[in-house]
């Protein structure tokens, strides 16, 4: 064979001729980017990620506006959310195949002015609750809008809003998109309608979605809100057309937190040369005293005598090397944690109440931390336990096997690690639960010493559920969607300090349990005994013994050696009813045993 002389290689193409671009010509490409230009790209900041995400987001953000409108205005929350899968093209698909959604969410609050309605639904960063320092569950300005822009842009649909302030004011009905260049809302419909509600609103959006069940989905988030939020009742009609009712459990609204000002400890320098441009006072002590919490006139004189300024400086001209000299003077003045009247938790009671009512299991246990600050900002931290499986109704739990188990042998429970559940001003997180405070503070907690195996690294194993709230008047979030919990070291040791205080509760529990039943094992190897034990002694007595009698009094002596009616209690032989609901609860197959300040207060 004769091998063909190698092809000439070919010359490599030259690179095409740099183009450069003059300092002008660069400049006539910049170009302002409105706010929904910049998130209609960067959707998956808002939570907008995929389809199966973009339906919890919508539902979520007009659910949590429902509840925080209710809860400002005093009223007792009445929610209904209705999904149904909407045909694209054709009949309408089952659920589980459906792309597109119609959601709907109507509230008993206070209802929204005609003016607002636009804005509010068709204009992004615009709201009533990013300015001013009080718990809610929004806090941007963002939400609403951004789901009505998902929807414009995946279906084309507009917004439909219904709202009415009260029985005397008519409704009225608006569909609104965004102009997305502008930013501004754009109206489609404005009319008058008769409405059967008395007041409130609706909000209804078609979209693009997916339904699916499970983790992460829209039944989950409204599973976990109720937990945190007994004092809501709620309806949910399915994409399958079932309705859930969840009925009210706690017929108080939560307090009404107070709005805040903002802590100095808090600020940053920019925000602090902000503050002194826009403030209305006319003197520094003036400013300080009346734009800050906890600044009484002598400390705020006490700051500026350390900063070396006049009291009576103009805010204003305070720049330069004077602010900076005034922003570490703050720093060093003692000055008063930040009021904390102004969060409102859950609370142990109806913590406990809702962990109860969603979730099955054998121990409860709850704790409200006192409040903390981080960055100036007050927070509190709920912590919350509730393990094991549902005790069968009516059949005793079963001792543990007394086989010793062999080596590498592994109890069934030890498989199935703890779930968290996270929260945020009572709003349920469910995604990025690795980027969260929460997430991280759970594993660095040391379970084993609470009597719960744990791998290195990993969730504590068993059958339990670990809930943590944080309330705040600003939650650090990791992102604009608000699914994660930053790291401030603050956040991270009160969460650690609850959760150790709801661990050695549970493990409290488990050691009680544990010798319960060992003290029951043998009870019952002593009665095995007692039925001989008689016999022989009445065969010694010539037969003239009351057997009876003595069987019954060495029965009564072997329970007492072992633990007496404790044992039975807490093995939930004795059918001890319920009583309330103190700091930890204990279910056994015959009910609800209460410990703790408040065990003998009827629920
Ligand atoms: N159902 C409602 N009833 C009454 N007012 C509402 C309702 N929904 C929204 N609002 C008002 O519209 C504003 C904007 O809502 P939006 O969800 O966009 O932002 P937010 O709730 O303030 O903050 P976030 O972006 O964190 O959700 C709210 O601040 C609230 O004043
Ligand atoms: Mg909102």
């Amino acid at each position: 064979m004769k091998s063909s002389p190698p092809a000439p290689k070919p010359k490599p193409a030259a690179p095409p001729p740099r183009t450069t671009l003059t300092a002008v010509e660069m400049g006539a490409r910049q170009r302002e980017i409105s706010v929904s230009e910049f998130f209609t790209k960067n959707r998956h900041l808002l939570g907008f990620d995929n389809p199966r995400k973009a339906l919890l987001t919508c539902v979520k953000e007009a659910v949590d506006n429902a509840l925080d409108a209710c809860e400002e205005a005093g009223i007792l929350p009445d929610v209904a959310v209705k999904l149904e899968a909407v045909a694209n093209g054709g009949a309408a698909p089952p659920p589980s195949q459906a792309t597109r959604f119609r959601i709907t969410i109507t509230d008993n609050g206070p209802g929204i002015v005609r003016q607002q309605i636009p804005p509010i639904f068709a204009k992004l960063l615009y709201g009533s609750k990013f300015h001013r320092l009080r718990m809610s569950r929004g806090q941007q300005g963002i939400g609403i809008s951004a789901a009505g822009m998902y929807a414009q842009l995946t279906t084309g649909k507009p917004v439909q809003i219904t709202s009415r302030t009260g029985a005397r004011a008519p409704a009225h009905y608006f569909e609104v998109q965004i102009d997305t260049k502008k930013n501004e809302p754009r109206i489609l419909e404005k009319k008058q309608i008769a409405w059967e509600s008395p007041r409130g609103t609706q909000v209804a959006m078609e979209i693009e979605g997916r339904y699916q069940k499970g983790r992460a989905s829209v039944d989950e988030y409204l599973e976990q809100t109720i937990i945190a939020n007994p004092h809501v009742k709620l309806t949910y009609v399915t994409p399958e057309g079932e309705t859930k009712e969840y009925p009210r459990t706690y017929e108080q609204l939560p307090p009404s937190p107070r709005e805040i000002k903002p802590h100095p400890y808090g600020i940053e320098l920019g925000m602090l040369l902000k503050m002194a441009q826009d403030t209305k006072s006319h003197s520094l002590s003036g400013f300080l005293s009346s734009d800050f919490s906890r600044v009484s006139p002598p400390v705020a004189a006490e700051i500026c005598k350390t900063a070396g300024l006049s009291p009576n400086a103009r805010p204003r001209d305070v720049h330069g090397q004077a602010a900076e000299n005034l922003y570490k003077a703050i720093q060093s003045t003692k000055i008063m944690a930040p009021p904390t009247n102004c969060l409102s938790p859950i609370g142990e009671r109806a913590l406990l109440a809702g962990l109860y009512r969603q979730i099955k299991g054998e121990f409860y246990t709850a704790v409200t931390r006192p409040p903390s600050v981080y960055r100036g900002n007050p927070f509190v931290i709920e912590a919350g336990l509730a393990f094991g499986r549902a005790p069968e109704q009516g059949e005793p739990a079963q001792p543990k096997k007394a086989i010793p188990l062999a080596e590498g042998e592994d109890d069934q429970d030890d498989h199935e690690l703890a779930r968290v559940i996270r929260y945020a001003n009572r709003v349920p997180l469910l995604y990025q639960p690795s980027a969260c405070a929460v997430t991280t503070a759970v594993l660095d907690t040391t379970w084993r010493n609470y009597g719960v195996a744990q791998s290195r690294g990993s969730l504590p194993a068993g059958p339990m559920v670990i809930f943590v709230h944080m309330a705040s008047v600003w939650v650090p979030f990791t992102s604009e969607s608000k699914e994660a919990i930053a790291e401030y070291d603050e956040i991270h040791k009160e969460i650690t300090l609850a959760l150790r205080e709801c661990g050695r509760r549970l493990g409290a529990f488990l050691r009680r349990r544990e010798r319960a039943h060992s003290e029951f094992r043998r009870r019952n190897i002593f009665e095995l005994y007692i039925e001989e034990i008689v016999q022989s002694c009445n065969r010694l007595k010539g037969g003239r013994l009351a057997t009876a009698k003595l069987k019954d009094q060495l029965l009564k002596m072997a329970t007492k050696i072992t633990g007496g009616g404790k044992t039975d209690e807490l093995l939930g032989k004795n059918g001890s009813g319920p009583e309330g609901l103190p700091h930890s609860i204990i279910v056994t197959p015959e009910g609800v045993e209460a410990h703790g300040a408040h065990a003998r207060t009827k629920a």
